[in-house]
């Protein structure tokens, strides 16, 4: 085995919080939520539970072998277990994907800040459903205040990430964690017992087949992968600094379990709000930030205090899901910079922050000032949303798939699942069919659909 002298968690429960934290953020609050209204409710969120259990899973299990694995960076993990062989540029690939993600999900990060002052001053008070969707509208084109709370956002994640694996990542998660399940559960009871709540209760639960085509496929699959950190290399770079006695097993179906329900509680608050004020739950990425003010002021209006209780609430529960994903992308730029180049973890998470900022701002001011420059119809923003989660991630995951379904030897994959034969684990066989044939396969199908030279 690799020798491990690289920092570590300290603890099990660390592991499983800070995996968990960087699966939970904007990926089940804003965007499950919007891609489940866009892609017809009940049906989609069917669907993606399938692609996280047969797909997620699994996945996560074989990203989870490959960093303790090996004990490195995302790419200098593939040339530890393969060199000499172009796997390396799966890695790199993440690298990169992480890259991109972190640049646009920062300027989504930066928007509950901005509802965090407007809800602490009041600014919510006495506006109708319409005034909500312009202010959004207003707010997310304007090319200034955006960019602040991006750059500040990005500084937050930066310090963070200098404080190192155990102080800075794994403490962070310990404490904003269960803050964030509360708030949640808080929430979810409250939008549920809303006059008019039902039918948004119905959205979620009544599937509707008949709307099922290869987009929402896609869509179900992407969303799966980015809500799971998977396909990138993330939970690989955390794999790295798990201890030798962390079940993989058991820690990736802890965090895919508390992954998915949190994206449920988030849909319980979302839709059954939507639905109360009369939103439209196709309204896109703009959904969670026009529906949540309006609950806020039509269903607490008239107990102020409460209203901007709960307001202020709900965006601190935002940015901290936030924060602890966007910790998770910039530690595997910065580990790999790190660690690949021999650059001071310093000055590697500079670099990143910098990057980052740079393309953030680009992405910003294609919702505004830049909107007009498109390619397929799509602005900068929801360029780097496509190609990252719908295909850089399923590309990402398909590759780690037939790596450790084909190439590695099954006997290591055995030993360290088993952590060295301490721990009694019957699901290898299963794991290995899967990683071999289903997900290749069904990645595969969904890919050739979406390319259109097959119709599902
Ligand atoms: N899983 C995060 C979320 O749901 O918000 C987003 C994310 C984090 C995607 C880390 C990819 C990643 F590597």
């Amino acid at each position: 085995m690799v020798q491990n002298e690289r920092s570590n968690f300290g603890s099990k429960l660390g592991v499983v919080l800070a995996s968990a934290g960087s699966a939970v953020g904007l990926g089940n609050i804003w965007r499950f939520p919007f891609e489940t209204g866009n892609h017809g409710g009940a049906a989609f969120i069917l669907i993606y539970l399938a692609c996280v259990l047969v797909l997620g899973i699994p996945i996560m299990m074989a990203e989870f072998y490959i960093g303790r694995r090996a004990r490195a960076n995302t790419a200098g993990a593939y040339r530890k277990l393969a060199p000499g062989t172009p796997w390396c540029w799966v890695g790199r690939m993440g690298v990169l994907a992480g890259f991109l993600i972190l640049s646009y999900y920062s300027v989504v990060a930066g928007w509950p800040l901005e509802y965090l002052v407007e809800a602490a001053t009041g600014g919510f008070a006495g506006k109708e459903a319409d005034q909500f969707i312009d202010s959004f509208n207003a707010f997310a084109s304007q090319p200034l205040r955006p960019v602040i709370w991006l750059l500040l956002f990005l500084i937050a994640t930066h310090l963070v990430i200098v404080r190192g694996v155990e102080k800075g990542i794994e403490r962070s998660a310990k404490v904003m964690m269960p803050v964030l399940f509360i708030l949640l559960v808080v929430l979810a009871v409250c939008a549920v017992s809303l006059p008019g709540a039902s039918a948004g209760i119905e959205f979620l639960l009544k599937p509707d087949f008949s709307k099922v085509d290869g987009s929402v496929l896609l869509g179900a699959m992407g969303q799966a992968f980015f809500s799971l950190s998977l396909g990138l290399g993330c939970l690989c770079t955390y794999a790295s600094y798990f201890r030798s006695d962390t079940s993989l097993p058991r820690t990736a179906f802890n965090v895919a379990a508390i992954d998915t329900l949190v994206a449920i509680l988030a849909g319980f608050i979302i839709f059954p709000a939507a639905f109360a004020v009369g939103i439209q739950p196709d309204a896109g990425p703009s959904l969670l930030f026009i529906t949540l003010p309006n609950v806020f002021q039509q269903a607490f209006g008239s107990t102020p205090l409460l209203a901007i209780a709960l307001s202020l609430m709900f965006y601190v529960l935002l940015a901290v899901a936030a924060l602890t994903s966007t910790i998770s992308m910039h530690e595997v730029v910065t580990a790999y910079l790190h660690e690949e180049f021999k650059m001071s973890r310093r000055k590697a998470a500079v670099w990143v922050t910098l990057g980052c900022t740079i393309l953030g701002i680009c992405c910003s001011l294609s919702l505004g000032v830049g909107s007009s420059y498109t390619l397929c119809g799509m602005t900068l923003f929801d360029i780097f949303d496509f190609v990252t989660a719908k295909i850089m991630l399923p590309l990402g995951g398909f590759l780690i798939a037939l790596f450790i379904g084909w190439y590695v030897d099954r006997r290591q994959v055995e030993e360290e699942i088993s952590n060295h034969g301490t721990l009694k684990v019957h699901i290898v066989r299963l794991l290995l069919f899967v990683l071999r044939y289903v997900a290749p396969v069904a990645i595969g199908i969904i890919f050739i659909n979406e390319l259109g030279l097959i119709h599902l």
